[in-house]
């Protein structure tokens, strides 16, 4: 495919704005050299004026795409009002939104924060307070090797790959990482002492790996056992992208944890975390135990009530359209046997290959398609909820091309 390109609308900045923050920002980060500048549905836009196919919507963020004008519109009416008023008083808009978690995801009580992270940290500690009431020695965290919960200290010690923890060690006490999907091992770790089960049940930064009912049930079973408290990190898994609300209601019967945290796509580009919980689990965060400034706040929640109405009617596209794009590189694979998997659900997808994919994505942006690799060959997507089946033939192209030259190479 061509690159399709749009008149410039604006002088490039580029060199100015990609030297400043060399200059002057930390260096975490290695973006790539493209200034972004504005984003329209599925697509996002250059200060060069190329364009992009966003199969990636911002790790996961960007749900409905980019200005969707519903979500524009309350933006625009709710900035009017009022942004923020503290947790110290109450609004029009974290009542609603808890009961509308309530309603879809089977647990009751909800806190909000404003990342993934923060809601991960905030689950720990309701772990710890919930084992702390029972005995002092009931502390530890079970959690999964190839896991990704976040960057916070607490998050990091609980994220089953090194590579994120050597440099901040020593990292929280009382950590046990057992292998994903291993029963056997998940019974040996568990015990009296375990205050809770961490779970990311499609791990995502870790190359997009699904655990059965089978295992989530064995930790369901494990944590009543143990009078532990099970979480399921669903911040990238969850909220819609699997084509049900959350993951573990792909689990037939669902399998339900005490606590889940979920973030990315709740606000739609807007910061906004949450901890939902049911009323075993609540009583762990005592009133001042916990809190966030700008937890919750009036703007982010409103954006998210209105992000749930649009995804009722929007996950039977999720599944068909995530289906397709399955089908298509699993035809893909068919003619290039260097792809060794295709999985994943609704639109979480991942396509592994049997050499490092950094070089794929690198070739994808070049020709107008923005993906991602991650645990080093496993290409990742994560297209927005509305991208249309149309769209999926378009990364496909590119991805055959690419492809093709690798075969001859
Ligand atoms: C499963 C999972 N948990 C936690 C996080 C951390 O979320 P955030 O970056 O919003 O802090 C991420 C982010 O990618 C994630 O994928």
């Amino acid at each position: 495919m061509s690159t399709l390109t749009e008149p410039a609308s604006a002088p490039t900045a580029t060199p100015s704005v990609i030297d400043l923050e060399k200059q002057y920002l930390l260096q975490n980060y290695a973006r790539y050299p493209v200034v972004i500048r504005r984003g329209k549905g599925a697509w996002m836009f250059d200060d060069q004026g190329r364009r992009y196919l966003d199969f990636i919507s911002g790790i996961g963020v960007n749900a409905l795409g980019h200005a969707h004008p519903r979500i524009v519109e309350v933006i625009r009416q709710q900035v009017d009002s009022l942004i923020h008023c503290s947790n110290l008083y109450y609004h029009d808009y974290q009542g609603p939104l808890a009961k509308k978690l309530a309603e879809v995801s089977g647990l009751n009580r909800s806190f909000f924060c404003n990342s993934g992270t923060e809601a991960m940290e905030g689950a720990i500690k309701m772990c710890r307070a919930h084992g702390n009431r029972i005995s002092r020695e009931k502390y530890e965290l079970v959690t999964l090797d190839n896991s990704f919960h976040g960057r916070t200290v607490g998050a990091i010690s609980v994220t089953g790959q090194p590579k994120y923890r050597q440099d901040f060690e020593p990292l929280l006490p009382g950590v046990r990482f057992v292998p994903p999907g291993d029963a056997a091992a998940l019974e040996a770790a568990v015990s009296e002492r375990t205050a809770g089960i961490l779970i990311e049940l499609i791990q995502g930064e870790g190359g997009v790996y699904p655990m059965n009912a089978e295992y989530a049930r064995l930790a369901r079973t494990l944590a009543d056992k143990y009078d532990a408290l099970l979480v399921f990190d669903e911040i990238q898994c969850g909220v819609g992208r699997p084509g049900k609300y959350f993951a573990y209601q792909l689990m037939d019967p669902v399998v339900l944890p005490d606590i889940m945290v979920a973030a990315k796509p709740l606000a739609c580009g807007l910061p906004l975390g949450c901890i939902v919980s049911n009323e075993r689990a609540a009583p762990s965060l005592a009133a001042g135990m916990h809190g966030s400034t700008f937890g919750g706040g009036a703007l982010a929640c409103r954006v998210a009530l209105e992000f749930f109405d649009i995804l009722g009617e929007l996950l039977p596209q999720v599944v068909r359209v995530g289906d397709y794009f399955r089908a298509r590189l699993r035809d893909l694979a068919g003619r290039y046997p260097f792809i060794t998997d295709v999985r994943g659900f609704g639109l979480m997808v991942g396509a592994e290959l049997s050499f490092p994919g950094k070089q794929i994505v690198l070739d994808a942006m070049e020709r107008g398609l923005l993906i991602n690799c991650t645990h080093e060959k496993v290409l990742r997507f994560l297209p927005p909820y509305i991208v249309t089946e149309n769209e999926v033939d378009i990364a496909i192209g590119v991805l055959d091309e690419i492809f093709a030259l690798q075969k001859e190479a």
